[in-house]
């Protein structure tokens, strides 16, 4: 076999470098600067376009990839040697492109194979076949090693477009590859929290539960499903569900239609009830001022009935996020403190209240007195699902909510959050009352005793304020209402500790 000296950064001895121009013409790589060296470029492929080895030797599909100038892993190539022996190599090469834009060339190594032709041979079918398989399915899927090294790929693993992330090869650790997608702007969620973002993707993949959604920098949508192989490595598929992601956003368009129909009628009801109420009034007033009657019990219900459509409009408002809201910088802890006393005196004894404030200090930035409101009508709730009494139970607590928590929820973000929860032991919810609960006007209550305003108010003022409410409950046993804030930076403790994948871990 005849070899030629090349130098090269690798330590394998049996593995050697070669690069191409932009036309694609093989040489050996940095010849010249480590003689001796053990590397070779087969004979007679000195100055051969790759395009045309690749028509040739090459294993299925190569053209057409190295013609969309995308790198390729673990290529078997017969050559012949010297005495016309075939022998194999394993090649691996990628594009080089300058600036991102214009291209270089490849650069790659190779690696003699070894084992007598035949071995090789029937190695480099079953290599084949394995690549092919990989290549055929529309997922992307990767394999790492226990050591968590790339092990082995296929195209629709490697999303990257930006053409210089060289760190999309084998034996590029997954830590190093997240990072570098990170660093270049692939994920937007990691724009602005990056290193939260990066651990908890990490953490996914070292112990990976259920599913990890991400968004890509051009709009897709990944769900990655990770599972640790009985060696100790980690399999990788990442399913594009950007096609799912647009229909949920259709549903949930749909939803706020119905939505809105339920809230015009409800508005319509109700008005139309004060309306009637004055017209009758006003009939009144007119026959009292006529036969000389004192007018004050029709003016007061006059006076009332405006004082009902008054509150309507407001609890509409602040359903809409449209309340003005005098917010400031308040601690939970303290609003919860204020209302124990409140809760006490309004709620009979058949309700034990349990407060429980967060350890350290809670700071939002919400409007106190609409946050008290808002935790008075959710325990009012509470004292009606508990008609024999029960316990409510109000606690507090702050952290790192990350991505899984975010993407389960609309418009929220990783980050630092404060989380109170409203708990009661009482009859709870079908899945169907919860799904409809902060929809305006929805009430399963008897006529005159719920509005179906208490909850819709709640969610359009706390999503106002930047946060989230969540509803879990369980038919006959409890309710656990979670109002969710961002928490406000005080620059003291404010690195995740611990953590979490959910308020209510
Ligand atoms: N803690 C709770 N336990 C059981 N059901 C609840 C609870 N909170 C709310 N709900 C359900 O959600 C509905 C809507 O609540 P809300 O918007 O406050 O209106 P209202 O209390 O006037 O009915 C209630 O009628 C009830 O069915
Ligand atoms: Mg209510």
């Amino acid at each position: 076999m005849r070899m030629k000296a090349i130098t090269g950064l690798v330590d394998d001895p049996c593995e050697w470098q070669w690069k191409t121009d932009a036309f694609l013409r093989l040489t050996i790589a940095g010849a010249g600067k480590r003689p001796g060296a053990n590397l070779f470029l087969p004979l007679g492929w000195e100055g051969v376009s790759l395009d045309e080895l690749a028509q040739g030797s090459f294993p299925a599909g190569a053209a057409n990839l190295i013609r969309e100038r995308k790198p390729f892993f673990d290529w078997v190539v017969p050559y012949s040697d010297d005495s016309q022996t075939e022998q194999m190599v394993l090649l691996n090469g990628e594009p080089v492109f300058d600036g991102g834009l214009d291209f270089r060339g490849y650069v790659g190594t190779g690696r003699a194979v070894n084992g007598n032709s035949d071995t090789a041979t029937r190695n480099a079918q079953a290599h084949e076949l394995l690549v092919g398989a990989m290549e055929s399915i529309s997922e992307g899927f990767a394999l790492y090693d226990a050591d968590d090294r790339l092990v082995i790929f296929n195209s629709n693993y490697n999303f990257f477009k930006d053409r210089d992330l060289r760190v999309m090869r084998k034996g590029s650790r997954f830590e190093e590859i997240v990072r570098a997608a990170a660093d270049h702007g692939y994920y937007p969620a990691a724009k602005e929290q990056k290193a939260p973002w990066i651990d908890e993707r990490i953490r996914y993949h070292n112990d990976p539960k259920g599913l990890f959604e991400v968004q890509l920098c051009d709009g897709r949508w990944l769900q990655i499903v990770e599972r640790k192989t009985s060696s100790g490595g980690t399999v990788t598929v990442n399913t594009d569900i950007t096609a799912k992601k647009h229909h949920d956003e259709a549903q949930r368009q749909a939803q706020k239609l119905q939505a809105l129909g339920q809230l015009t009628s409800g508005v319509a009801h109700d008005f139309s009830n004060v309306l009637l109420a004055l017209e009758c009034n006003f009939e009144q007033l007119k026959l009292a001022v006529r036969t000389g009657k004192s007018p004050w019990t029709h003016l007061n219900a006059c006076g009332a009935a405006v004082e009902i459509a008054q509150g309507l409009t407001q609890r509409l408002l602040a359903f809409a996020r449209r309340q003005p809201l005098q917010p400031s910088v308040v601690d939970v802890n303290e609003i919860l403190r204020e209302l124990h006393s409140i809760l006490r005196s309004t709620f009979d004894e058949t309700i034990a209240i349990e407060i429980v404030p967060a350890a350290s200090s809670c700071p939002v930035l919400v409007d106190p007195t609409q946050l008290q409101s808002a935790l008075l009508n959710l325990s009012l709730n509470a004292r009606d699902a508990m008609p024999d009494g029960g316990i409510l139970r109000i606690d507090c607590r702050s952290g790192f909510l990350g991505q899984d928590w975010a993407s389960r929820h609309l418009d929220m973000k990783p980050g630092s959050y404060v989380t109170i929860s409203v708990a009661d032991n009482g009859h709870g919810m079908t899945r169907e009352v919860a799904e409809r609960a902060v929809e305006p006007f929805f009430t399963t209550k008897e006529p005159g005793k719920g509005s179906g305003l208490g909850l819709s108010m709640c969610y359009g003022f706390i999503k106002q304020s930047g946060g989230d409410i969540e509803i879990e409950s369980e038919l006959g046993r409890r309710t656990v209402i979670r109002i969710v804030l961002p928490k406000v930076e005080t620059g003291t403790d404010e690195r995740p500790g611990r953590p979490r994948g959910d308020p209510g871990s």
